[in-house]
């Protein structure tokens, strides 16, 4: 088995990804500057896995120290690139903070490559802005980016494409993520958000422990079953396999050329409401919620078509939305025992 560098090892899909990794047999090399992640999930792989990750704490936005790294490990066999900043509030404020780092940081290792790697990028659903028609296809339109963090994604799609297209010895698979959620069966690991969560889980499960106040839904009269707004929700240890099923897909002669995009979702979509109603049905825990308006940027509804990951990553998503409630729920307890 191969030996996988992992950027972002420490945060939220890479730590999960780590696991999973190691549970499929590769070695790994974790990296991280700690900008949104903690130095105490290594610890927690070390318990999940029985196995001390190798780890370098590193700026990947120096290019000096990035190509030094690669120079020091010529056995590394493949690359999972999730270092990047993704609050999408914080990147319409600072736009260049986003573009700087989201950019230099894929391009200096690509470069330290040498434009000869495997390598799986973390994309989003979101270049798909509200899709034309539903589920939607890898094939879609790519919209116009709602805001920088949006459009870092889409270039660096762009990116990376017109890389391959001059770079044989570079093979990419792009994941484009839906909404991650939940956390390890273990309760380890999970997401650490900074400050008052933007996104839905992470504010549900701190508005149950007590932490933050009652769950604002954004929208109740969308054009969709019961009003609020629809997503495909995916469980972050099902978005941890499909990373290790795309390295291996790289590794393996099946790539259609050297630049393939993939949809990582479950194929199903879930409003709002019905985020709540799982949570509470899952858990027993009530949740104080009522109806505001709609969050500026927000699309309506987009949930995946995952036949594409399904033929060409032989990879399916398996936990459905109690399991990705419950796995967050046993995480923000663990948290509250346990504070990092
Ligand atoms: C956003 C990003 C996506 C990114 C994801 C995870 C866009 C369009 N989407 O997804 O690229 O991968 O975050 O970082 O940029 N909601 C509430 N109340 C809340 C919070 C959210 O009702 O307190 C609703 C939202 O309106 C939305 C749904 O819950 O309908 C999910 O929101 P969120 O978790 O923030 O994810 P997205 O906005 O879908």
């Amino acid at each position: 088995m191969g030996k996988i560098l992992v950027t972002g090892g420490t945060g939220f899909i890479g730590s999960h990804t780590a696991v999973e990794l190691i549970n499929a047999g590769y070695e790994v090399l974790l990296v991280d500057d700690f900008s949104n992640s903690n130095p105490k999930i290594l610890t927690q792989l070390e318990t999940i896995t029985g196995q001390n990750p190798d780890f370098t704490e590193l700026d990947l936005c120096d290019e000096q120290k990035v190509t030094d790294f690669v120079a020091a490990h010529p056995d590394i066999t493949g690359v999972i690139h999730f270092a990047a900043f993704k609050a999408v509030g914080e990147s319409v404020n600072f736009p260049l903070k986003y573009y700087r780092n989201n950019f230099y940081s894929l391009i200096n290792v690509i470069t330290a490559f040498n434009s000869n790697v495997n390598l799986v990028f973390s994309s989003s659903c979101t270049v798909y802005g509200q899709p034309d028609q539903l589920p939607v296809t890898e094939d879609a339109a790519v919209k116009v980016a709602e805001s920088p963090y949006g459009n870092t994604k889409q270039i660096a799609e762009e990116i990376l494409r017109d890389t391959c297209a001059v770079s044989p010895d570079l093979k990419v698979i792009s994941l484009r993520y839906f909404n991650p959620v939940g956390a390890h069966n273990s309760a380890l690991i999970g997401e650490l958000p900074i400050g008052v969560p933007q996104n839905l889980v992470p504010f549900i499960t701190q508005s149950a422990i007590g932490k933050r106040g009652p769950i604002t839904v954004f929208g109740n009269d969308y054009n969709t079953p019961d009003g609020s707004a629809v997503r495909d929700y995916i469980h972050v240890v099902d978005l941890g396999k499909a990373h290790v099923a795309a390295i291996q897909r790289l590794e393996s002669a099946k790539a259609e050329g050297n630049y393939e995009v993939f949809n990582l979702g479950t194929g199903k979509g879930s409003s709002v409401l019905e985020i709540i109603q799982a949570f509470e049905s899952s858990t027993g825990e009530k949740l104080d919620y009522k109806i505001g308006p709609r969050r500026e940027g927000d699309v309506e509804q987009v949930w995946g078509d995952v036949t594409k990951s399904a033929e060409g990553l032989g990879w399916k998503a398996e936990l459905d939305v109690n399991e990705m409630m419950l796995s967050a729920w046993n995480w923000e307890k663990y948290l509250k025992d346990n504070p990092f």
